[in-house]
């Protein structure tokens, strides 16, 4: 203003005009404010922008870790399926370098069995413009393993609806395969298994059924015979009789096991099962120079449950003691009331004992340590007893024996009298 006042009066010798004056010096102010408010903003702006291509450099770098340090490969592939980026992990995946992998064809790295597959499926969802696939694949690392990976693609397309590219993970799911096989190896032999234990039954009860009845003849004819022998003779029979009890009772239990019986809980008498059992096994156990014992404190003790069921719990706990005992031994089975209203079981041997590792593991389904055994006999029982609200315990020391202890809640020991009618008619 004091410039254009100097020119105005000085130099061009005008005559002082307050109108033109107040004119000339808004038009400067203004002119001032503008440019001024123009310099801040610029100045702003280029603040702003700064700041904003830090941000972006920021996010990128965190991108970059996060693909870097995932355990998924990340790739991304143009039109034609050669690779153009690639993150860390496919090293580690492959063993392959990064370089050598870049700009070469997918393809490539498919074994060539699935790679036939692997074209099938991306071409059926080329054609019908999927946007998402997902397969499994699998393929051989640089030093030659074999590995599976499961691979997520997203396909891209132009405004032509032609392939643009591909982005996509790969997993290694090798691990999750491998457990898939072999847990299928493993029910197919448990099919066969069951198969065979359950052809074998229908066997054993068929062969049962034949042996008992001219079973029944012997018997007869042997007490007609009975009638008219000696003394000697009598004495023979008696124990001829007592052998063909026996075999009658290996027989009746066989005819029980081999048949699917239904459950049905009952008020039973856990001695006499008990009995039976031991019989039944006895003769099993003398091949093995094994001597099954039995100490029952009373000759009834009741509890309720499934018979069936139970028997094949005592069944399996003294196979399992007489399978421990290769060089025979004593096992004995007792049975007894204790406090709180209980009926204890115990099964007692002297045979090789367990290791604490072997304790942990057992109930667990498929545990075994036997090259025949099935690892199942004793996760029966604990489902078994579980339905019977029972308790067992186990104590074992390695070369001295096992002990396994169950305690049943007791039934009702005598058994209700039937109410008298009041009135007889
Ligand atoms: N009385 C015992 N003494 C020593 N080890 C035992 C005894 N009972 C069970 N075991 C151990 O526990 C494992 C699992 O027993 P389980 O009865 O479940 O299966 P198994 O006997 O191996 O096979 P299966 O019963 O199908 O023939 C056995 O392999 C054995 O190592
Ligand atoms: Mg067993």
């Amino acid at each position: 203003m004091i410039v254009w006042d100097f020119i105005y009066h000085f130099v061009l010798d005008y005559s002082f005009t307050w109108q033109v004056d107040l004119l000339f010096s808004a038009l400067i102010l203004f002119m001032g404010y503008y440019t001024g408010k123009n310099y801040d903003d610029s100045n702003e702006a280029v603040k702003a922008l700064s700041k904003s291509e830090e941000q972006v450099k920021n996010l990128n770098e965190e991108l970059q870790l996060v693909l870097q340090n995932i355990s998924e490969v990340v790739f991304h592939t143009d039109s034609k399926g050669e690779f153009q980026f690639l993150n860390h992990s496919w090293e580690e995946f492959t063993g392959y370098k990064l370089k050598e992998s870049l700009h070469k064809n997918a393809l490539h790295f498919i074994s060539l069995h699935e790679r036939h597959e692997f074209l099938r499926v991306l071409r059926r969802s080329i054609s019908q413009r999927i946007e998402k696939a997902k397969m499994d694949f699998s393929f051989q690392m640089r030093n030659g393993q074999f590995r599976w990976g499961e691979v997520n693609i997203k396909l891209n397309y132009d405004e032509n609806g032609k392939l643009a590219g591909t982005v996509g993970t790969i997993s290694d799911i090798t691990e999750r395969v491998h457990n898939e096989e072999e847990l299928l190896e493993m029910n197919e032999t448990l099919a066969i298994e069951s198969q065979k234990l359950s052809v074998a039954g229908q066997l054993a009860a068929g062969i049962a059924h034949e042996v008992r009845n001219p079973l029944t003849s012997i018997n007869g004819f042997l007490q007609l015979l009975r009638d008219d022998a000696d003394e000697k003779t009598k004495e023979y029979l008696e124990i001829v009789f007592s052998e063909i009890k026996r075999i009658e009772l290996v027989l009746s239990e066989l005819l029980i096991l081999a048949k699917p019986q239904s459950v049905t809980y009952k008020r039973i008498n856990i001695v006499e099962t008990l009995d039976h059992v031991a019989k039944l096994l006895n003769t099993n156990a003398i091949l093995y120079n094994i001597e099954i014992q039995t100490s029952f404190e009373q000759e009834e003790l009741y509890i309720r449950g499934d018979e069936n069921q139970l028997k094949q719990v005592f069944i399996n706990l003294v196979k399992n003691a007489i399978e421990a005992m290769p060089h025979g031994g004593n096992i004995l089975i007792k049975a007894e009331l204790t406090d709180f209203n209980k009926v204890e079981l115990i099964f007692k041997d002297e045979g090789v004992g367990m290791e604490k590792h072997i304790l942990d593991k057992l109930g667990e389904p498929f545990f075994t340590t036997k090259t025949k055994g099935t690892g199942l006999g004793f996760t029966i029982c604990l489902r078994i007893l579980r339905d019977h609200s029972a308790d067992i315990n186990v104590q074992s020391e390695q070369g001295e024996g096992t002990t396994f202890s169950i305690k049943f809640d007791a039934a009702q020991q005598q058994e209700r009298k039937k109410r008298e009618p009041l009135y007889s008619l």
